[in-house]
């Protein structure tokens, strides 16, 4: 396979099945600087399970990740620690501690990582809350704020330490139009700041807004993956049963 010059995180052939389930055949994958992928399949094709691999959640039975071209498949578990620094995965719900408030949440990672002194955290922690359009809720706890808020908050405290890479699982599942709305509003806020990132949807029209690739998995492979103005136009009938699901019903 040929390797574009900007390509940041390249997927080798993983394979991954659980007993006798094969899951994942070979995906083959070249993410390219600042682009956003919006990675489609059915439900239990293993999407979560690409994005969870990329992270060192789960180890892919053969195969390669590449990041910049250096293989972190296989890292030990400390390595991993200094990948997702820079490769971030934001939760389907946020994952926010719910004992903590907005504040701390946001605070954790820096804490964590960084030796920054509380001012600095004040301050990035505010930029960041105003980023996903929620200035001034440093002090409400996560139960306090509604589905919406809790995903961008969740979007919040990946993007505190300035990854390179984010990684979305189902970033608008769930929420109404407005929020979804929203959501989609900060993407494009991060992508005109250069946002590089893969996120995994069921949600069309927000993919469609927002990416500038779609692929779609299929069969345990990636069956294609083309930009959004050549696949509106695309005859291959699995790419249209997953983009336009209302022209077979
Ligand atoms: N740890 C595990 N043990 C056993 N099976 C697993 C495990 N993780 C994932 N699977 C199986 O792998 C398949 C892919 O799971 P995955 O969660 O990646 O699907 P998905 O494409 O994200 O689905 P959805 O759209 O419903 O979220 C599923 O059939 C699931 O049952
Ligand atoms: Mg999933």
């Amino acid at each position: 396979m040929t390797i574009t010059a900007d390509c940041v995180l390249e997927l080798r052939g993983l394979r991954r099945r659980f007993g006798s389930k094969i899951v994942h055949e070979g995906i083959d994958l070249q993410l390219r600087g600042q682009e956003l992928l919006a990675l489609f399949g059915g439900s239990g094709t293993g999407k979560s399970l690409i994005l969870r691999s990329i992270i060192g959640l789960e180890e892919p039975d053969a195969g390669e990740i590449l990041w910049h071209g250096r293989t972190i498949s296989g890292l030990h578990e400390r390595d991993w620690i200094d990948v997702r620094k820079k490769i971030a995965y934001v939760f389907q719900n946020g994952a926010l501690f719910d004992s903590l408030t907005v504040y701390e949440n946001l605070a954790y990672p820096l804490r964590e990582h960084t030796k920054l002194k509380e001012p600095e955290i004040r301050a990035r922690v505010a930029e960041m809350l105003t980023l996903v359009d929620m200035p001034g809720s440093e002090n409400l706890l996560p139960g306090e704020l509604s589905g919406g808020m809790q995903k961008r908050a969740g979007l919040a405290r990946a993007m505190i330490l300035g990854p390179e890479i984010l990684l979305f699982d189902e970033p608008t599942a769930g929420l109404d139009p407005v929020n979804t709305t929203r959501f989609v509003q900060n993407i494009l806020d991060l992508k005109r700041r250069g946002l590089t990132g893969i996120f995994v949807t069921h949600d069309i029209a927000s993919a469609l807004a927002v990416a500038d690739r779609i692929a779609i998995l299929h069969q345990g492979r990636i069956h294609c993956i083309e930009t959004v103005e050549s696949i509106r136009s695309s005859r291959d009938p699995v790419v249209r049963k997953f983009l336009f699901p209302e022209e077979s019903t």
